[in-house]
């Protein structure tokens, strides 16, 4: 028989599918979160997966990577029929790795250690062995653009490059298949082009990946096929190159968007909330460590401003100092007209300032609490009452449960068991609730899918129109336009520059955030 040319080998192996689910159902107490799902995936394949928080997306993943499974349905993976995945141990030692949608790193352990972490090369008589570790980490990350020291630990890096660690992980295992569960939530363009570039490679080495993602355009960018998962059920399998984001959203929500939060000229004469004049940090800060520069910046009472910038702009510094939450030589914060001393995060919450953090565990999710103690938790320091009127917190809960499409069947279940983009419907939930003077969201929409997306932009406009202050922060310009009246851009330490709603469009925010002016 004649040897297959190169050419020939790989079509017949894209005829064959790597990975075939056929009728999966899962259940969990009170919800049936799988409903007879198929799906399949070739080699070299991108296959996006698309649908609403709470679908069933992750629960479909986790299946593959033997952390749940299935109650009912088959499974082939790379031609094993009726396969049973019994453990992530052996998920990974049939070559499936997966970059999870919650972090699983340890903060205190090095960058290479988590990469490796139980599987780290020994040397011959069982130790560590270091120089392996770190070399191969290096070239790992090196794969993925980056320049991060594996001995350093993880808690140091930016949420973004914590999240590239991640990708790093899974690529370490030589998988046949990756699976990417939301990688991009904290990503900035740059570091998603990264990332793409590493998917593309991967494709041409045969590896089949499967893509979740709450941002559409990048579906398109990336994917060959999409699916679409509603409610645990399949809705369809398109090629990309066949479909469009408008078809998507339809299939994910069964309906049309209506909602589109319209920004609005603030009048110039409305009294500030919040003032930030002069703010600056030591110029003695440590190398590497960002350095805030002499940030003014003015929100109104009913405005909403947007911050824009790319990682290591300063934007999440900036929120920080305002909050209280990380120290500065010098400058002035005000609100509502009166200076206020403010170093910690207490003293900035007793002068009426609010602030979500951009990852739910550090926003003090209680995870085995119900979504009712969670929202309510936001009062307990300002309103002894409270703690007592639990009718009144389940009420009031219940009330954001049906705003936000909270998907849980009562406000009882605890938090621990909403899908990632419901957990961060509870954090939005906590801060509406409390209505501060001046809030400030980080990243108030990552993993939220689009329906809640716009219902969350809404809130926040109903918010400034009651009167409070916003400033979003946010890495998506989809965002940032969509819901700034005004927006300041950042980079270095600084603010690069403002522009009223109506002046500004993606190229010119990029512009401010990506060169370098003065130097
Ligand atoms: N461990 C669990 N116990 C109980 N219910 C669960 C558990 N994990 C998931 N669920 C429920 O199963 C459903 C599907 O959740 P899943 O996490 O798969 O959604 P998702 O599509 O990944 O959503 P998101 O976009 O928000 O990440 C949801 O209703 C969720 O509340
Ligand atoms: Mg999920």
């Amino acid at each position: 028989m004649q040897p297959l040319n190169a050419t020939a080998a790989a079509t017949l192996a894209a005829r064959t599918n790597l990975l075939e689910m056929r009728g999966i159902h899962k259940h969990f107490p009170g919800v049936h979160a799988l409903k007879g799902v198929d799906f399949d995936l070739m080699p070299g394949e991108v296959h996006a997966l698309v649908g609403e928080n709470g679908a069933g997306k992750s629960t479909l993943m986790l299946i593959l990577a033997g952390v749940y499974q299935p109650d009912a349905g088959t499974l082939t993976f790379d031609q094993q029929p009726n396969l049973v995945i019994h453990n992530e141990r052996h998920a990974q030692s049939l070559g499936i790795a997966i970059v999870y949608q919650e972090r699983s790193l340890f903060a205190q352990m090095s960058v290479a250690e988590n990469i490796f972490a139980g599987r780290q090369p020994l040397n011959r008589v069982g130790n560590i062995n270091y120089g392996m570790l770190y070399g191969e980490s290096r070239r790992l990350l090196a794969g993925l653009d980056l320049d991060i020291d594996p001995r350093k630990p993880l808690i140091e890096l930016s949420f973004a490059q914590q999240q590239m660690v991640e990708v790093a992980k899974a690529l370490s295992l030589n998988a046949r298949m990756l699976i990417l569960d939301e990688p991009t939530g904290s990503l900035t363009n740059i570091e998603t082009e990264s990332l793409f570039r590493v998917i593309r490679r991967l494709q041409t080495q045969g590896v089949g990946i499967i893509y979740i993602s709450h941002r559409l355009e990048e579906i398109f960018q990336i994917a060959d096929r999409v699916s679409v998962l509603k409610d645990g059920e399949m809705q369809g399998t398109k090629p990309t190159a066949q479909t469009n984001p408008q078809e998507l959203v339809r299939l994910m929500v069964g309906r049309e968007m209506l909602y589109d939060a319209k920004p609005r000229a603030v009048p110039a004469d409305a009294p500030a909330a919040l003032r930030v004049v002069g703010l600056s940090d030591s110029a003695k800060l440590p190398a590497g460590q960002i350095r805030l520069q002499d940030i003014d910046l003015t929100v109104r009472a009913g405005e909403i401003l947007a911050v824009a910038g790319l990682e290591g702009s300063g934007r999440n510094e900036l929120a920080l100092a305002i909050f209280g939450a990380r120290p500065f030589e010098r400058g002035e914060i005000w609100v509502d007209g009166v200076r206020r001393h403010i170093t910690l995060p207490q003293q900035a919450i007793a002068a009426g300032i609010g602030y979500l953090p951009p990852d739910r565990k550090e926003a003090s999710l209680f995870l085995e609490m119900s979504i009712s103690n969670n929202i309510g938790s936001a009062r307990l320091g300002s309103f002894g009452e409270w703690w007592w009127s639990e009718r009144k917190r389940d009420t009031t809960a219940e009330m954001f449960r049906q705003k936000l499409h909270i998907a849980a069947p009562s406000v009882a279940r605890l938090v621990q068991t909403l899908s990632g983009g419901n957990q961060q419907k509870v954090v939005i939930s906590k801060w509406l609730l409390v209505n501060p003077r001046v809030l400030i969201v980080n990243e108030p929409t990552r993993g939220i899918d689009v329906s809640v997306k716009a219902e969350v932009h809404k809130l926040l406009r109903e918010l400034a129109d009651a009167g409070t202050a916003v400033m979003v922060i946010s890495s998506e310009l989809p965002e940032v336009l969509a819901v700034g009246d005004r927006i300041a851009v950042m980079r270095a330490g600084r603010i690069t520059g403002e522009l009223p709603r109506a002046e500004a469009t993606e190229e010119k925010i990029m512009t401010l955030a990506s060169f370098d002016i003065q130097n």
